[in-house]
């Protein structure tokens, strides 16, 4: 996307994981028939675990109920979520399982132009993860990058994330109904409006004349 000979590789942030030999990754991809943002949107709000994702990634009533840490950096938005002595997450049943209740963190960075790096984990109640102890934890780190397709910025690994797809398209759909109608921030839209914010300065900064997209 853009301009190439703007291109810093400074800005590109650290995913050494991704082809790391010490880490053990599963590359993905989809495609969605609907604007980027609405993507970033969804990864902003992990509220969303508990509605879209109980039987797969995991989020019961208390999981929306975190208040969650949110920051701004220069050129990311962070938001740090951290659940304390809950049921483990059910995708992980195939892969670990501990005796009891577990801690979990969800720990990420949206970096601009759109690229979640997540810190993911669990580790059993009572073994200090809330204190950055990570005993017999099971851990992921992700790196999701969000790609518009088009001009006009519309574009368009799991059962998780295609259960993101439905409620994002079905967004798509009500917000083509009418597109002439704000969108209006809730006080749980903290982190993706910060991220909205940051995105359209940089946009800004980088072509003035720019109209940015809905
Ligand atoms: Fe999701």
């Amino acid at each position: 996307m853009g301009d190439i000979d703007r291109a810093d590789p400074s800005l590109i942030p650290d995913t050494h994981y991704l082809d790391d030999a010490g880490w053990r990754g599963t590359p993905g991809y989809m495609y969605y028939d609907a604007n980027y943002l609405l993507i970033t949107d969804n990864l902003l709000d992990f509220s969303h675990l508990s509605y879209v994702h109980e039987s797969t990634l995991g989020g019961s009533a208390k999981y929306a109920g975190i208040s969650p840490k949110v920051s701004r950096a220069e050129r990311s938005v962070r938001v740090e979520r951290r659940l304390v002595n809950d049921e483990p997450a059910p995708f992980l049943s195939n892969l670990k399982t501990w005796p009891g209740n577990v801690n979990r963190w969800n720990i990420y960075d949206v970096v601009l132009p759109g690229v979640l790096l997540m810190d993911s984990g669990s580790a059993a109640t009572g073994t200090g993860a809330p204190e950055g102890n990570r005993i017999d934890a099971a851990q992921f780190f992700g790196c999701q990058a969000v790609t518009p397709e088009t001009e006009n910025l519309r574009q368009s690994v799991l059962a998780g994330f295609l259960e993101d797809k439905g409620i994002i398209l079905a967004q798509q759909k009500i917000l083509d109904m009418d597109p002439e109608t704000p969108m209006l921030p809730m006080r749980m839209d903290r982190a993706l409006a910060s991220f909205r914010t940051l995105l359209e300065q940089a946009i800004q900064e980088e072509n003035p004349e720019s109209v940015r997209d809905k």
